[in-house]
């Protein structure tokens, strides 16, 4: 309540707050920081086991971003710069690293020989040994081995003479913790998911699922069937539909990024999805930094919402157009415009320490999304380059003017998707951070940040850190107190410089 009260009362004098003009309160704690749990939602059902969300960015979330940050919990959005069949195979790809459940197994008939299957193997350099066997009905009936394959001398036996029919199976929704306990128990190397009828479902094989449960850590942000979690940015109108199509069976979140989420076409764009795919995968749409748009969204039947135009480092929508909502007062207004409904919103753009984290989600949010933060590590898409003797990714708005010429969908976000080169309007720049190396260090810092402020408001938990933070506006004084002052710094921190790089 106090802090709404705090928000009334900026709004009472006509003032938006951000990151730098606010501090959390400190208050009675008896968690040590190692003991708060991060674990929160990027939109209605798919959580993540940290608050963080890489942003939808070419210079940020490409397939290599997005398995490293699901497996460290969090969650990555592959950008739409990408033609969609580069984008639809990277999404692909990210659903199957981990390779728990091979949803359409390649079979064979039992009554193919066995020199058949030889020459399929080599002719579609098919490097694995096991196959389930379907008789003419399409029933499974047996599986081939490498066993099989091995003691087999006469290649032109049927596969039903040579194959495994002592089978332990198990039926659809088997989940890869049951898969690993059974297969475990039972000895198998292969278990075959089937219906009533003796329809194949699925497969899992042993050597993969045994990957996953002991090589996997508890961090791994994953799916009911074990496979890593996945969010694609797919534009709008009826382009965005037919990106989705090719992708949609891979997909945990379909994410239409744009900088202004208001709008017909998004709105339309959230509508038409739903109406087609129903609950097959949540919808996050973005952006806006007003109450009355963040609930538009909603009603439209958006999963998840995304707060934040301007706020970010490469941003220059603010300065261009003159609009804008400072963002720690947009994600207010955003989650309490959506107060009572189970949609998380996520604040994007402008985080620049790991203190901006629990600042935003004392403000409401679920999650944060970061681009700069994360566009100099080794997992950001881009070559190392030198830039003045120093090592450097470089990092782009994607309405920045070369980011534009380069993809159309960067243009339609920008509403420009039909004007020519000449006469583009960017509302980003482009630049170059400093290397930080790997995501996970950088992931650490972040965090450990977030954990010590959690630890200070005393929020053992991201729910309690929503509900019980409350802010101190703070003067450019009180700012200028914040960060070192009065002294030549000779080393830099791993989490700290002074002008956020
Ligand atoms: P940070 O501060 O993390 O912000 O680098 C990343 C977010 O900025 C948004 N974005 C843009 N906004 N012009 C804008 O006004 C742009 O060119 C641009 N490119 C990205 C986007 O929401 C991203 O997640």
């Amino acid at each position: 309540m106090a802090k709404a009260a705090f928000f009334e009362n900026m709004a009472n004098l006509g003032l938006a707050l951000t990151y730098d003009d606010v501090r959390l309160k400190t208050s009675y704690s008896d968690y040590a920081p190692a003991e708060v749990c991060l674990k929160t939602r990027f939109t209605r059902r798919v959580s993540i086991n940290i608050p963080i969300v890489s942003a939808a960015m070419d210079t940020v979330t490409e397939q290599e971003m997005a398995i490293e940050i699901a497996k460290l919990g969090g969650i990555g959005v592959i950008h739409r710069g990408l033609a969609p069949d580069a984008q639809a195979s990277q999404v692909k790809r990210v659903k199957f690293f981990l390779n728990g459940l091979i949803e359409r197994p390649i079979t064979v008939q039992s009554k193919q020989t066995v020199e058949e299957v030889h020459r399929m193997r080599a002719e579609r350099r098919w490097f694995f040994h096991s196959f389930p066997v379907i008789d003419e009905n399409g029933r499974l009936v047996g599986v081939l081995t490498r066993n099989d394959f091995d003691f087999c001398r006469d290649q032109t036996l049927l596969v039903a003479e040579i194959m495994t029919t002592e089978l332990v199976t198990a039926s659809a929704g088997t989940r890869i913790d049951e898969a690993y306990e059974i297969m475990s128990r039972e000895r198998k190397k292969l278990l075959p998911l089937i219906d009533e009828e003796r329809r194949l479902l699925g497969m899992y094989l042993y050597s993969d699922v045994k990957r996953i449960k002991t090589g996997s850590s508890v961090e791994y942000n994953l799916d009911t069937s074990g496979r890593l979690r996945t969010a694609a940015d797919i534009g709008v109108g009826e382009d965005a539909l037919e990106r989705l199509a090719l992708m949609a069976r891979y997909l945990d979140v379909a994410a239409i990024g744009t900088a202004h989420g208001d709008s017909h076409n998004v709105l339309w764009t959230v509508r038409e999805i739903k109406k087609k795919y129903g609950d097959q995968f949540d919808v996050y749409a973005g952006n806006v930094s007003e109450g009355d748009s963040a609930k538009r969204l909603l009603d439209a039947g958006a999963d998840g919402i995304g707060v934040g135009q301007g706020p970010g480092s490469i941003c220059t929508t603010r300065i261009v157009a003159g609009i804008g909502c400072p963002q720690v007062t947009a994600v207010y207004n955003c989650v309490t415009a959506t107060v009572g409904s189970d949609v998380p919103v996520c604040a994007d753009g402008g985080v620049r320490y790991s203190g901006d984290i629990p600042v935003a989600i004392g403000a409401g949010a679920h999650s944060v999304m970061l681009g700069r933060v994360f566009a100099g590590t080794r997992e950001a898409p881009g070559e190392i380059q030198m830039h003045r003797g120093v090592p450097v990714k470089m990092y782009r708005g994607m309405g920045s003017l070369s980011a534009m010429e380069a993809s159309r969908a960067s243009r339609e976000r920008y509403r420009q998707g039909g004007t020519p080169s000449a006469k583009l309007v960017p509302e980003g720049i482009e630049g170059v951070v400093p290397f930080q190396g790997d995501l996970k260090d950088v992931l650490h810092q972040l965090l450990g940040g977030l954990r010590s402020g959690m630890g200070y408001v005393g929020a053992a938990n991201i729910e309690e850190l929503r509900e019980k933070a409350d802010f101190h506006r703070i003067t450019g004084a009180g700012a200028a107190e914040s960060h070192p002052h009065d002294i030549i710094v000779t080393t830099d921190a791993p989490n700290y410089r002074r002008d956020g790089t």
